[in-house]
């Protein structure tokens, strides 16, 4: 066998184990993530408490919710269990992740639900099994739950769309708004839209096209945000309302691969990484922080009292009340915080204060000399 080929055989080798070795781990990872309890890095005992998440493409799932509950439950339960998955947008997934953890002995599930309606199956399998069932971030509509966490989202649509039209006002704009909604399936997106509405309708601009985007997929907003412009003319309209980070990202690729300079203020949402530093170098206008670390916190407190029969504790930690068509929830509704580049030395400040996001990995690259310019650190 010649030197190259014999070498082209070991290395084909070498990547086929290479390979094999990558999809076992893959494969184990997925499963621990899904199924293996110990991969919460929990201590292994009979309080189990199940956390399911609706998707991976928004970045506050994995990065932040994920390992600030799983870190409050280890805090104050050391005998407590996470059964952890993510459901990656589908509906059905979500249901017999749900399944899955009812059968594995859950005594809790902390859902935050890809479709609002349809998890009321899921809340009442759960109901029937007595375990009760915490609406994290999204309510669970018509369903006899038992709490209910997030933000104000009506407020958060306001915010964005207030930022907005101060913005195109400031600038003696006028004409059409793009307005790019989240998923229809997801009451938040249904909370943030009507928010927007509630300031865009009375605020003279005009809703030049309007999308409601599947699955929050960035992906699919970029496709919406092109066929508006092909609509609307690449002058034919002044500002994006974007609901997320994810959608504005999209939003803002298309814009780019349509040549159109300056960029239109768009707005997001979640203050992700990538979006904050998007709002400093001025491609994206604002973004809204939400800190996620008292939500899973308290979450995370509210399941943990419940799998340790101390109901009374959690009902004690309630602020609010609010309706999902079958009962008045016990709930906490968290204060969101519009951030754009004129007020970022105090937002992003305060980011990096509650350690939502770190100064080095805001203010890496080209950011860097924005973050020297505002005093950001
Ligand atoms: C959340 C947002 C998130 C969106 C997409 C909403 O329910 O409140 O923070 O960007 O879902 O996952």
């Amino acid at each position: 066998m010649e030197v190259g080929s014999l070498l082209s055989t070991r290395v084909a080798k070498v990547l086929r184990l290479f390979a094999v070795t990558t999809v076992a781990a893959v494969l184990a990872a997925a499963c621990s993530t899904t199924n293996n309890p110990s991969s919460s890095g929990s201590s292994g005992g009979d309080k189990k408490i199940a956390l399911l998440l609706p998707e991976t493409k928004t970045t506050r799932y994995e990065a932040q919710d994920k390992p600030l509950f799983e870190a409050k439950v280890k805090a104050v339960c050391p005998d407590c269990q996470i059964l952890y998955s993510n459901a990656d947008q589908k509906g059905d997934v979500q249901q017999n992740q749900a399944d899955a953890a009812l059968t594995n002995g859950a005594k809790v599930l902390v859902l935050d639900p890809v479709d609002s309606a349809s998890a009321a199956a899921i809340a009442a399998k759960a109901k029937a099994k007595g375990v009760p069932v915490i609406a994290y971030d999204r309510l669970i509509l018509n369903a006899d739950i038992d709490y209910y966490i997030s933000f104000d989202n009506m407020q958060v649509g306001k915010l964005q769309a207030q930022a907005l039209v101060d913005e195109l006002k400031s600038k003696g704009k006028s004409g059409s708004i793009v307005m790019i909604n989240g998923a229809p399936t997801d009451n938040n997106a249904k909370l943030f839209k009507q928010g927007a509405h509630s300031v865009i309708d009375s605020s003279g601009f005009k809703i030049g096209k309007e999308y409601d985007t599947p699955d929050w997929s960035p992906d699919k907003a970029q496709t919406e945000m092109e066929q508006a412009i092909t609509a609307l003319g690449k002058t034919g309209f002044v500002g994006v309302y974007a609901a997320n980070d994810g959608t504005g990202g999209g939003a803002i690729a298309a814009l780019k691969g349509q040549g159109i300079t300056p960029l239109p203020p768009v707005t997001g949402q979640d203050a992700e990484l990538a979006a904050v530093q998007r709002v400093l170098s001025g491609e994206q206008f604002m973004t809204v922080y939400k800190a996620i670390k008292p939500q899973a916190e308290a979450a995370a407190q509210w399941a943990v009292d419940l799998a340790s029969g101390k109901k009374s504790d959690a009902d004690a930690m309630a602020t609010t009340k609010v309706n999902n068509g079958t009962k008045d929830v016990l709930s906490i509704i968290l204060t969101p915080i519009a951030v754009t580049k004129a007020n970022a030395k105090e937002t992003v400040g305060k980011m990096i204060s509650d350690g939502f996001l770190k100064a080095a990995d805001i203010c890496s690259g080209a950011v860097g000399t924005v973050c020297t310019e505002l005093g950001i650190s």
